[in-house]
């Protein structure tokens, strides 16, 4: 268990899943420090003169990687981050890691090598992409267009990840596992759009498209050729049916079931996120 004082440095504390664990550690009136370049002390993967000042007194860590673990460089980043960690004395560290990629595995094979204690959350499609990034605009347009055709994915609730990084964060019993985090049930992306739609009352259609195609507009929209090129990987050779799968690592961290799509897209469309 850590203690009631131990500082947790939450990286990507102000994302989907960053912004869950910190304030679901300062609900309980732990110390948080948010890592990221928004911050009050700016964190910047990019920029490692960063990290000393970031970890400093910092007991436990959430690691969720900038632009994505499967990225070039990546396990060097991590490699200087765990090192920059031990020194400052951190004990613990929960890596957000991707499933079913091998790249993100080396980048746990760092984290694993660090000294430190280790717990790895490994998860692919995240539901709350719909409703807080770069799927929430299609949703609210009425179209959603993805080279995901009809592979099955059991996306996993921001929330359940949040959930296990606190219990990995702050109880005994987590080090060394690894957690395969997903939903309960696969669903196409067709499906899951067809069930926002059904959420929200308003018609929005899933539309497959070829990967070329996608990469191509998103080219034309001026997205980098790095983020087109890790969006390239995720669909074009991650979603293949690897993930398919529905895996137990909620059930296994929390002693629970993990959260149901349906439930998220009733929760959500109750906020009026998806409404124009
Ligand atoms: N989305 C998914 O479905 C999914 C699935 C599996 C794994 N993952 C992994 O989860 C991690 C988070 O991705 P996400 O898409 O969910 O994003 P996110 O956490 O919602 O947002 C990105 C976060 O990182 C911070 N950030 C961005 N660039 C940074 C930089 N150069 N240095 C430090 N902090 C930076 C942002 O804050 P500032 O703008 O303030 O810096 C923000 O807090 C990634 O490693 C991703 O590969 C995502």
């Amino acid at each position: 268990m850590t203690n009631d004082d131990t500082l947790h440095l939450v990286t990507g504390g102000t994302g989907k899943t960053g912004r869950r664990v910190a304030n679901r550690l300062m609900e309980r009136g732990l110390p948080v420090r948010i890592g990221s370049r928004s911050a009050a002390l700016p964190f910047d993967w990019t920029r490692e003169d960063t990290y000393g000042p970031a970890l400093a007194g910092a007991g436990a860590v959430y690691l969720s990687y900038q632009p994505d673990l499967a990225a070039p460089g990546a396990p060097q980043t991590i490699a200087a981050f765990t090192e920059a960690a031990v020194k400052a004395g951190v004990r613990r560290i929960v890596l957000l890691s991707g499933r079913g990629e091998p790249e993100a595995a080396e980048c746990e094979d760092v984290v694993r090598a660090s000294g430190l204690e280790w717990t790895v959350l490994r998860c692919s499609w995240f539901a709350q992409n719909f409703s807080e990034d770069h799927l929430l605009d299609p949703v609210r347009a009425g179209e959603v267009a993805l080279p995901a055709g009809d592979v099955p994915e059991p996306f996993v609730d921001a929330a359940d990840i949040a959930d296990a990084a606190v219990a990995a964060l702050t109880q005994d019993g987590h080090h060394g596992e690894v957690y395969e985090l997903t939903g309960p049930r696969a669903l196409t992306f067709a499906r899951a759009v067809a069930e926002i739609g059904a959420a929200a009352g308003r018609d929005v259609a899933y539309v497959p498209v070829p990967l070329d195609a996608y990469l191509g507009v998103l080219a034309e929209h001026g997205v980098p050729d790095e983020v087109g090129g890790l969006l390239a990987y995720l669909f074009g050779t991650v979603l293949d049916g690897r993930n398919a799968a529905p895996a137990d690592g909620v059930r296994r961290a929390l002693g629970r079931e993990p959260a149901d799509f349906t439930d998220y897209a009733r929760a959500t469309a109750a906020t009026g996120v998806w409404n124009p």
